[in-house]
C-alpha cells in the first residue's frame, strides 16, 4: 500500500510504495525531491526534517543523531501513513 510524502508545502505529494522503497529519503531523490543529506544511516543529522503531520517508523531502531521534538531522520524511516514533513 503507498503512503503519499508531502514535502515543504508542494501541493503534489510523493507515493511512497513499501515493497519498493527503502526509506523516505531515497524515495523522494528518485523522485526528483533533493534532500540535503551525508551519511544516510541515522548518524550525522544532516537530512533532519519537521514531521508535521503523520506518523513514521525505524525499522533498524532509534536513529544515533540528536532529534529534536518533532523531526525524523529521512534517511533511515519509512512512513507508517501518509506524512508531510518540512525540510531545513
Ligand atoms: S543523512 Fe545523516 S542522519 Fe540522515
Amino acid at each position: 500500500m503507498a503512503h503519499l510524502i508531502y514535502v515543504d508545502e508542494v501541493l503534489k505529494p510523493v507515493p511512497y510504495e513499501e515493497s519498493d522503497e527503502h526509506n523516505v529519503l531515497s524515495c523522494l531523490e528518485k523522485k526528483g525531491v533533493e534532500l540535503h543529506s551525508h551519511c544516510r544511516s541515522g548518524f550525522c543529522g544532516t537530512c533532519r526534517a519537521m514531521l508535521l503531520r503523520g506518523q513514521v517508523k525505524y525499522p533498524a531502531g532509534p536513529p544515533l543523531a540528536y532529534l529534536r521534538e518533532g523531526e525524523i531522520l529521512p534517511c533511515c524511516c519509512e512512513p507508517v501513513t501518509d506524512i508531510e514533513i518540512k525540510t531545513y
